[in-house]
């Protein structure tokens, strides 16, 4: 009862967009009440929080290190994740939505209901930079396409491979409603080899447009990466998404078992505020995401279900976390409802609806 009334009063604060005189204190009380950001984290010790060592993912390597750079970033990721949670809060009537496997299981897969958040379905414009040192790293336009359509399946729920979920997770796959189109693509021949994960891809060929368009290099890493991405929050200079040619599409220069375009996915999973599935911590770190059960690590490779840790089963087929591109096959209704808020305002990407 008391949770009702007091998500009332939030919700009353998101319409009006700032409180008014008679209601501030009320306001300020309630909202520190429903709005429980205590789990927050941004930075992650390193790869040994959790079961995974020599972890394939250098996304939260490079926040780690942004955060270390930029003092005012933590800020930021800071306000982003108060406001993702005071609209999802909002939405739900002030709890925190349900857990899977719980009361609502078997109701015959009727399907998890739509995100009105008034968007539609997003479109968002990318630039593609293909920057190589010989002719297998200048992909070909075929290759380019190839992720192109992958994103867009694996946004909209399209993936052929869907039906490989099993049933206790296909009930809160979502389509995500995102798509992408591509608005350029522009290659670079340059005689760096590797051009490590310290951004310098970045302002060797700058980003176009980034406040509006998401920017992909491709490029060879090294170290055997995959790729990395930026969080919303973060410097503009260095927005968008980096990743090796032998992992970008489905076809061409690309490389088993990293070979259906997911590390893209994954990574775009990231540029839209996703954490990891076993949020980067053991059991009791989340990855701010309610239907995706608890886990202690990653999973690689291409496990069986059920894979049980935290005395649940792990979501192994879910996009972020780091199973083989062939295992892969959902965003849950959580996760959607985490990237499209980056899109409301003050959510790190509401830019890019211009
Ligand atoms: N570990 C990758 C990274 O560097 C992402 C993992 C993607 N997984 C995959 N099956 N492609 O962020
Ligand atoms: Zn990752
Ligand atoms: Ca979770």
């Amino acid at each position: 009862m008391k949770k009702v009334l007091l998500s009332i009063v939030v919700a009353a604060s998101l319409l009006t967009g700032c409180q008014d005189e008679n209601s501030r204190d009320e306001v300020e009380l309630t909202q520190e009440q429903v709005i429980d950001m205590s789990d927050f984290y941004a930075f992650t010790t390193d790869e040994t929080e959790g079961r995974g060592i020599n972890s394939p993912c250098q996304s939260m390597k490079v926040l780690n290190r942004q955060l270390d750079e930029n003092p005012g970033l933590y800020k930021k990721m800071y306000d982003i994740e108060y406001n993702t949670r005071k609209l999802i809060a909002a939405k739900k009537g002030g709890n925190g939505g349900g857990k899977p496997g719980g009361g609502n299981g078997g109701d015959g897969g009727g399907g998890t209901p739509p995100v009105d958040d008034g968007l539609g379905v997003i479109n968002i414009p990318v630039y593609v930079h293909v920057v190589y040192s010989n002719s297998n790293e200048n992909i070909s336009d075929a290759q380019i396409s190839s992720q192109m359509r992958v994103l867009n399946d694996d946004f909209r729920m399209q993936n052929s491979d869907a039906g490989n979920t099993p049933a206790e997770f296909a009930s809160v796959a979502a389509d995500s409603e995102i798509t992408f189109s591509l608005a350029g693509t522009f290659r670079y021949a340059d005689s760096r080899t590797s051009w490590g994960t310290n951004d310098a891809v970045k302002s060797a060929y700058p980003p176009i447009s980034p406040s509006t368009h998401l920017n992909i290099w491709v490029c060879n890493i090294g170290g055997g990466i995959l790729g990395y991405a930026q969080f919303p929050g973060g410097n503009l200079a260095t927005d968008g998404v980096v990743c090796a040619p032998q992992y970008f599409g489905t076809t061409g220069f690309v490389q088993a078992p990293f070979n259906k375009g997911r590390t893209m996915t994954h990574e775009v999973g990231h540029y839209l505020n996703l954490r990891h599935i076993w949020g980067d911590g053991r059991c009791r770190q989340d990855d701010f995401v309610s239907d995706t059960p608890s886990s202690d690590g990653p999973n690689y490779g291409c496990p069986t279900y059920p894979t049980v840790n935290c005395r649940s089963n792990d979501m192994t087929m879910n996009y972020m976390d780091y199973t083989d591109d062939a295992c892969m096959s959902l965003f849950s209704q959580g996760q959607k409802e985490r990237m499209r808020a980056t899109f409301q305002s003050g959510g790190g990407r509401a830019s890019i609806l211009n």
